[in-house]
């Protein structure tokens, strides 16, 4: 079982460039089955997650060569078009590939995803856009068998903006003959960039950053070239755990327009925030100061997954914060492991309520989940004594050589105690 050891105390300070976004590079690489030709995607994160896509996109027939953060998929030759149960449950989001099996074999078969460690995480928006888009959908067996061999353009009006949901349609709808229109979406950064590689594959697609995209399907898509883009929460992540050790931090590739409601509550702790073009600064100033109303929602509000490195960075500020979470239910379960630590923090239905503290203990703690192990990592560089983080997998599904990487700046934190 491997884990973190970190010797907190040291504060976070240097230099950072961002690596490309997680949740902008899974949906894309699942786009890329959409296209008869070979696509080239650069800048992707060298994360677990996207070694779980490749595996994935392998074994429904798809060509990959990859270069430290370059693949070369080549869909031409699709063979499968079902997923396993077992990696629907090594990734969830290999359910964005439902959206572009269907838009590329007309079927598509997987498990259902079920719940995971931050909440229920329900389809049925997901089904819902394929329903309307004329897919045939049958659940049995804990099965989702999906046949659509000539799909329609559609209205779908989602009745939450769910980003995967967002994706899976767009997908879908790509290949779909007419026009698609869907609103309420999510105006997420990353459904822009897919937008951008699908346009570039030679779909004809509008609207993505706003909540109506507009989709002209069935033009055949060929390979394209694609750069994929800074990841905001793996940036937000490095902000903060400067910010929360006393530090200060320059970051590069940044795209700080992506970050601007992280970089307001940053500033409202007290920090000094400076951005220029691309490259944000954040330094500490003095003992931070507590957040009377931290409410998490769909972009451009504050994101749910940087929701949990902030906790831990406010379990040490001055006074009691309030921090609601509005996406996923479950995503206040690693501040037990908080408390364990000497946090004070009392959960009242969707809010946590955090009571600042002087100190935080070393401890042995578990990673529940990517954002709240990743929380936990920035507990440990600010407590006292030794902490070691099991379960590190779920970090590393999402941050690429996280313990080197906070190494480089100044943190005392080896993988496995390798000292
Ligand atoms: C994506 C991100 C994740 C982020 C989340 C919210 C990826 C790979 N993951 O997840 O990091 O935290 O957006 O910004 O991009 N819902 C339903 N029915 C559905 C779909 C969603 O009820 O069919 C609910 C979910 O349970 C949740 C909310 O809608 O409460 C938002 O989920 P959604 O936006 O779909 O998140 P994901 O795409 O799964």
């Amino acid at each position: 079982m491997e884990s973190y050891h970190i010797r907190g105390g040291n504060r976070i300070c240097g230099e950072y460039s961002v690596k490309g976004s997680k949740n902008a590079a899974l949906p894309i690489l699942a786009a890329a089955l959409l296209c008869d030709g070979e696509c080239e995607i650069t800048n992707a994160p060298q994360i677990s997650d996207v070694d779980s896509m490749k595996t994935m996109l392998k074994e429904l027939g798809c060509g990959i060569t990859a270069k430290s953060g370059t693949l070369i998929i080549d869909s031409k030759h699709i063979t499968a078009d079902t997923i396993s149960l077992e990696r629907m449950k090594e990734m969830r989001s290999s359910v964005f590939l439902m959206g572009a099996l269907l838009g590329r074999c007309g079927s598509a078969v997987l498990s259902q995803p079920g719940g995971c460690n931050i909440g229920s995480r329900p389809i049925d928006l997901h089904l819902h856009a394929l329903r309307r888009l004329g897919v045939e959908i049958c659940e049995r067996d804990n099965l989702v068998i999906c046949r659509g061999r000539r799909l329609k353009g559609a209205n779908i009006n989602f009745a939450f903006p769910s980003v995967g949901a967002t994706e899976n349609a767009m997908m879908a709808a790509t290949a779909a003959e007419g026009q698609t229109v869907l609103s309420n979406c999510a105006r997420e950064p990353e459904i822009y960039a897919l937008q951008d590689f699908l346009n570039a594959c030679g779909a004809d697609i509008s609207g993505a950053g706003s909540d109506i995209i507009h989709i002209n399907g069935g033009r055949p898509l060929h390979g394209a070239s694609h750069k994929i883009i800074p990841d905001r929460i793996e940036c937000g992540t490095y902000l903060v755990a400067a910010a929360a050790t006393g530090g200060e931090i320059l970051v590069h590739h940044a795209e700080s327009g992506h970050l601007a409601s992280i970089l307001q509550k940053l500033k409202e702790t007290g920090c000094t925030v400076r951005q220029e073009s691309d490259r944000i600064y954040v330094k500490a100033c003095g003992r931070l100061k507590a957040l009377d109303r931290l409410i998490t929602g769909p972009y451009p509000r504050f994101p749910t997954d940087m929701q949990s490195p902030f906790i831990a960075m406010l379990a040490l500020a001055e006074g009691e914060s309030f921090i609601e979470e509005t996406i996923f239910e479950n995503r206040f379960n690693f501040t037990s492991e908080l408390i364990e630590m000497g946090a004070d923090i009392t959960i009242k239905g969707n809010t946590a309520i955090v009571k600042g503290v002087q100190k935080l203990n070393g401890s042995v703690v578990k990673a529940t989940d990517l954002r709240g192990g990743a929380a936990l990592t920035l507990a440990g560089l600010m407590a006292e004594g030794t902490t070691i983080i099991q379960n590190i997998e779920h970090i590393e599904r999402g941050y690429e050589n996280f313990p080197e990487a906070l190494q480089s700046l100044g943190a005392d934190i080896r993988k496995n105690d390798e000292r």
